[in-house]
């Protein structure tokens, strides 16, 4: 019988609020690990820790908004504090600014970049040394389709979505003599509060309805459905254990065949 046994390993897990982090929160602890939630919003985060712990798990609840200073240094000091080192880090956090790519601002490519690429490599960098004392561990970026085929109102998260790909690579080539694997996870269309403001956003901008838009959507994922924050957690899950001791550097689309038709 196969099982994926976590416990003993502590993980961090970005974004946890709600929507995919979440998800992620929930099935790294079912598997045993320590998982210390972070994200802004200090109700949900409290609320989430509560059930995970409700159910058997060891959790913690950091809120805190990522870009600010020294954000990152305080979450991986309490992680080590709390749970005395860290094994995985899975970063989640991002924002959904849908622009068009002409009326794009600076001030949505900063905060794109100040979070989704600065506060996940900040982060990603501090890790190391406990990884490193721990004889391993497992990085997890996580992108978005934009980054590969042309999303027509991802003005700001494309550019983001492509560094952090990039980064991805040189670290997991840089890492691995230490054991320390890094990936990448591209979730397709995954059903979380943000794909409703998405799709409130996308509404406005077009003039369809909500459900117009939403059904549009979903007719572009051939398994017919659309993906669930599980779905993506599952194969965070997958590349945090030992099932996947092996893959390091890689991207792993999680879009129900929709990218996939277009690549060979
Ligand atoms: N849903 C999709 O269809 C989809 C598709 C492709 C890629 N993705 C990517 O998957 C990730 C999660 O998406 P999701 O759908 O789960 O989004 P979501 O429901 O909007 O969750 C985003 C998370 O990021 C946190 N966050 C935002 N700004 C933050 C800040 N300044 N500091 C700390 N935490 C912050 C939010 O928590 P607070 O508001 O409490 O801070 C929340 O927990 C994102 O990186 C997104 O780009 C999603």
């Amino acid at each position: 019988m196969i099982n994926i046994d976590l416990n003993g390993k502590c993980a961090i897990v970005t974004g946890a609020s709600q929507g995919i982090g979440l998800g992620c929160a929930q099935w790294l602890s079912r598997a045993g690990a320590s998982v210390l939630l972070t994200a802004r919003n200090e109700e949900n985060l409290r609320n989430n820790v509560t059930e995970i712990n409700k159910n058997g798990g060891k959790s913690i609840a950091v809120p805190i908004d990522l870009t600010e200073s020294n954000a990152c240094e305080i979450v991986v000091n309490k992680c080590i504090e709390e749970f005395g080192g860290i094994d995985f880090l899975v970063n989640v956090a991002g924002v959904s600014r849908r622009t068009d790519p002409l009326d794009t601002t600076d001030e949505e490519i900063d905060i794109a970049f100040d979070l989704k690429l600065r506060s996940a490599i900040r982060l990603a960098r501090l890790v190391v040394p406990s990884m490193k004392q721990r004889g391993g561990g497992s990085i997890i970026f996580t992108s978005g389709l934009s980054q590969l085929h042309s999303a027509s109102l991802q003005g700001s998260g494309c550019i983001p979505n492509a560094g952090i790909a990039a980064y991805k690579h040189l670290l997991a080539k840089r890492l691995a003599p230490d054991n320390i694997r890094v990936n990448l996870i591209n979730p397709g269309s995954t059903k979380t509060p943000r794909m409703d403001m998405q799709n409130k956003r996308i509404s406005d901008y077009t003039g369809k309805s909500v459900e117009e838009v939403e059904s549009e959507r979903l007719s572009r994922i051939p398994i017919g459905r659309f993906i669930t924050p599980d779905d993506c957690a599952k194969t965070v899950l997958f590349l945090c254990s030992d099932l996947s001791s092996c893959i390091t550097g890689e991207s792993i689309i999680i879009d129900g065949g929709g990218c996939s038709a277009t690549r060979y």
